[in-house]
């Protein structure tokens, strides 16, 4: 069936692999990217897609209303995968109104547009939020996220992401918009900006420079590879039910510190290092701010009712993610060059 289909944040980490599954996968989809390109947004993320006919790039802004709503007029989307938004907890300390301007104003200038494009005619149309488990707060040493765990937000980040889920609920309660909100836990893999742990780390031993551990390392974070990620959200988009929510985890607990030895492990191996080098340049750090201790989720919901599971034991994810950053040594120095080194002068000195 032919569908347009408008997927927000395609030039980041996540957005891209969702936007090559899709236009891979579906031929007879219309897969129009928006994305304003910041700092974490690069086109060099698609350049193997960019060429394929089902495809259009269009730069631009959430935050601008007047342009999403032409941007609606234009293509008459059948459906959104809005995955756009300011995704740095650490950024978010320090500068959140940028926070609350794309997750929160940026999100709802999209509903307002697919709301005004769809009425009275919502049959086959879908809202898709992209959202993340940090909306449910911080766990303690036990228990999970569920999808009925009360929102007790903590960041800046986590409360504007937290906000625009409420504001999608919101919608489709007052106005009967299509939609469906997914969770997810920490992603990894290839494409991550160099600002978030594994990619940062990696870059660092690459280096040789320290590797900045918040605290005393001991927070806990469940890992998924970024592509189950992507094949989550296909089949949640195609196969999940209206209004509902689903949490999206890898069944993979790590603290910090065991998983930067693992990683230090594995890249020591990579770089044909002995054993015990990038091990050396631990450095233990001033913790970030209102630092939340545990997520873990349980995906339960989306295993019995889609069937959907984690395809990578996290070891083999890691290894591929490794493997992938050394082969792109140009995509990451391409990145970490100019404004780079000013955030991180500031986020670490
Ligand atoms: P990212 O920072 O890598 O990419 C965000 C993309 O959005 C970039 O391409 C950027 O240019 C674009 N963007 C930012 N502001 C915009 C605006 N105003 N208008 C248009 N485009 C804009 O983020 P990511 O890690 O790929 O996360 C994608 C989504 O998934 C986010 O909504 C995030 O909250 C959610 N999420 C992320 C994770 C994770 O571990 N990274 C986990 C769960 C949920
Ligand atoms: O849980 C999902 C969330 O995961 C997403 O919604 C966010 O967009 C994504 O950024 C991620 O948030 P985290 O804060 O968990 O990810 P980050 O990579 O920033 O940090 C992972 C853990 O590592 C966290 O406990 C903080 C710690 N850390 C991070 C950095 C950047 C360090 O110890 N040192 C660092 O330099």
């Amino acid at each position: 069936m032919n569908k347009t289909i408008l997927i927000t944040g395609g030039a980041g980490f996540i957005g891209s692999h969702v936007v090559r599954l899709f236009v891979n996968k579906y031929p007879d989809y219309k897969i129009v990217n928006l994305d304003k390109l910041t700092y974490a947004g690069n086109l060099e993320n698609l350049r193997d897609v960019e060429n394929t006919d089902n495809y259009i790039f269009e730069k631009g802004d959430i935050v601008d209303e007047s342009y999403i709503k032409d941007l609606f007029t234009k293509y008459k989307f059948d459906g959104v995968i809005h995955l756009a938004a300011e995704s740095h907890v650490d950024r978010s300390i320090t500068n959140p109104m940028e926070f609350i301007m794309t997750n929160v104003v940026g999100t709802v200038n999209l509903l307002n547009a697919a709301k005004n494009q769809w009425k009275g005619n919502e049959d086959g149309k879908l809202f898709y939020h992209v959202s993340t488990d940090e909306v449910y707060g911080s766990l303690g040493d036990t228990g999970f996220f569920l999808e009925t765990t009360s929102y007790d937000p903590q960041s800046p980040y986590s409360s504007s992401k937290a906000s625009s889920d409420h504001f999608v609920r919101a919608y489709g309660n007052t106005y009967g918009m299509p939609y469906v909100i997914s969770n997810c836990s920490n992603n990894y893999g290839p494409n991550q900006f160099p600002e978030k742990l594994l990619p940062l780390f990696i870059n660092n031993i690459r280096n040789g420079k320290s590797l900045p551990v918040y605290g005393d390392g001991k927070f806990t974070r469940d890992w998924l590879y970024v592509v189950d990620h992507a094949i989550a959200i296909d089949k949640i988009y195609h196969e999940g039910r209206n209004a509902e929510t689903y949490n999206i985890g890898g069944f993979n607990e790590w603290t910090n510190i065991d998983l930067i030895k693992i990683l230090c492990k594995q890249m020591d191996i990579a770089l044909c290092k002995e054993e015990g080098t990038a091990q050396q340049l631990i450095t233990y750090v001033k913790d970030r701010p209102g630092h939340d201790k545990r997520y873990a989720i349980d995906a339960n919901k989306l295993k019995n009712e889609l069937g959907w599971e984690p395809s990578l034991q996290f070891e083999e994810g890691l290894a591929k993610t490794i493997a992938w950053y050394l082969e792109n040594e140009k995509w990451m120095d391409n990145i970490t060059s100019g404004d780079y080194q000013n955030y991180y002068k500031k986020q670490y000195s």
